[in-house]
């Protein structure tokens, strides 16, 4: 079974930004198989890498979105993505790629900052970005 699964309810009515969630959600759930299958030190490593590249394209996108919709929150949202990019970087750096315990705490972690953040605050740009599709 994934461990995330997309729905109705993470809908941002943009299918660009709602395709780039999907996609994202897909490669949590890709490196949860990489490490729950028989741990291949390489697969992790490079699902994780390809995890930090889409995440830094899809913030771009999603704050394209905001700036040009005027969505008046736009610089604390940023805040949110920068400090979330740090935080990825920082466990990649940290990451023996050895140590199932490490993934335990990392899947959690970005699995429900993944969730809240879509729930939250990419919800609260919605009505701002409503006419973009
Ligand atoms: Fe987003
Ligand atoms: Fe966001």
């Amino acid at each position: 079974m994934a461990l995330l699964e997309w729905s109705d309810k993470l809908s941002v009515n943009v299918d660009e930004i709602d395709a780039q969630h999907k996609k994202l959600i897909e490669l949590i759930n890709r490196l949860n198989d990489a490490w729950k299958n028989d741990f291949k030190r390489e697969d992790v490593r490079s699902v994780f890498m390809e995890l930090i590249d889409y995440t830094k394209y899809h913030f771009s996108s999603e704050e394209k979105y905001m700036e040009e919709n005027g969505y008046p929150d736009l610089e604390a949202h940023k805040k949110q993505h920068e400090k979330f990019v740090k935080k990825l970087q920082n466990l990649q750096s940290k990451c023996s790629y050895n140590s199932k315990e490490v993934y335990t705490d990392l899947l959690s972690f970005l699995s429900n900052w993944i969730v809240v953040h879509i729930m939250h605050s990419d919800q609260e740009y919605v009505p701002y970005l409503s006419g973009a599709k």
